[in-house]
């Protein structure tokens, strides 16, 4: 598959007055195939404005590579920037006087399309942006949601190579956010752009997201497919469902065999979820269980999600 972006070992190291420099970013490397779109997922603080502004141009990199289109961003700026569009976190990069349309001809215009034949674009994303209505409106009188989304737009109308997203739905009200999920949704099933986006949401990344890397401290600690990091966790993740209450003993037993495995209760029943690595641990956790006089009802697998997936590689790496 071609690669369009590739990040070599970057590093970040902010400098400080009178204090130790932060690494932001610590010899991080993923590379992002033509069409893909990538989540860069992690907590607050764990480095992913840091890497998109180094790959945007906007921040130069302690030491690493960045590669797009073949091109060495780091030795050759100009020519590697005209490969990317950005959409920064929280700064909506539209000319608050001119209007959507304006705005987005701008746009398109500065990446060295000719207005006239990017015209039926430009109508295109203002239908799928619902701006029809605000075609006159100049771009400050507009919400914070549409302003989002003509930034977005203002984006995407640049048909660069790469496009890099930052918190693309931080701080939107959940309409907004829902329809420009649904919009990067499509654009990912059909193929057409790509994308590396950022976001702590795991929602987020879960939903328009094929593959993700996961950073955390500035490292990357996952890099996989969505689906197959699913996979794994689904075929680990068990719930036994059991008749009753559990002794109390039993419980202590359970919990100091598997620290991190989680109890719950109604008035009948009792219900446990545990990660068990293979099939010798599920025995393990029946044999402590056959020496209650509670009844097992069923054991399943347990659906995951991507926040506990997560926060399980996360505490994992606190060890
Ligand atoms: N300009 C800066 N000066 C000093 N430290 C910074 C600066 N920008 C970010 N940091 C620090 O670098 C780390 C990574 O920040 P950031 O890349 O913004 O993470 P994220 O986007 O994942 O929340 C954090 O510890 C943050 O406090
Ligand atoms: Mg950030």
């Amino acid at each position: 598959m071609d690669t369009v972006l590739q990040v070599k070992d970057l590093t970040k190291l902010y400098r400080r007055r009178r204090a130790e420099p932060v690494v932001a970013v610590d010899r991080v490397s993923f590379s992002v195939s033509k069409n893909e779109v990538v989540g860069l997922l992690g907590p607050n603080g764990a480095g992913k404005t840091t890497t998109i502004k180094c790959i945007a141009g906007l921040i130069k990199p302690t030491s690493g590579e960045i590669w797009l289109d073949g091109i060495d961003a780091i030795r050759r700026p100009g020519k590697a920037m005209e490969r990317v569009a950005a959409l920064l976190e929280g700064n909506r990069n539209i000319y608050w006087r001119l209007t959507p349309r304006e705005n987005l001809e701008f746009f398109a215009g500065i990446q060295g399309h000719p207005v006239g034949r990017v015209r039926g674009y430009i109508d295109e994303l203002i239908e799928l942006f619902d701006l029809k209505d605000k075609e006159r409106t100049s771009a400050r009188m507009l919400s914070r949601g549409m302003q989002q989304k003509l930034a977005l737009a203002c984006a995407l109308v640049r048909q660069t190579e790469v496009l890099l997203l930052d918190e693309p739905t931080l701080g939107l009200d959940v309409e907004t956010s829902y329809e420009l999920r649904h919009i990067l949704k499509q654009m990912g099933a059909r193929g057409e752009r790509t994308i590396l986006l950022s976001s702590h949401d795991m929602h987020v990344v879960q939903d328009i997201c094929e593959r993700v890397v996961i950073i955390n401290n500035g490292r990357v600690v996952v890099d996989d497919r969505v689906r197959s990091l699913m996979k794994l966790f689904r075929a680990s993740a068990y719930r036994f469902e059991l008749e009753g209450q559990l002794a109390e003993e039993l419980a202590l037993t359970l919990r100091g065999r598997f620290p991190l495995l989680a109890l719950s209760a109604t008035d009948h029943r009792t219900y446990i979820d545990a990660d068990l690595k293979d099939g010798n641990e599920l025995y393990e956790v029946l044999d402590i269980l056959k020496g209650g006089n509670t009844q097992i009802k069923s054991i399943g697998h347990k659906e995951p999600n991507l926040e506990e997936i997560f926060l399980t590689i996360v505490k994992g790496q606190l060890k």
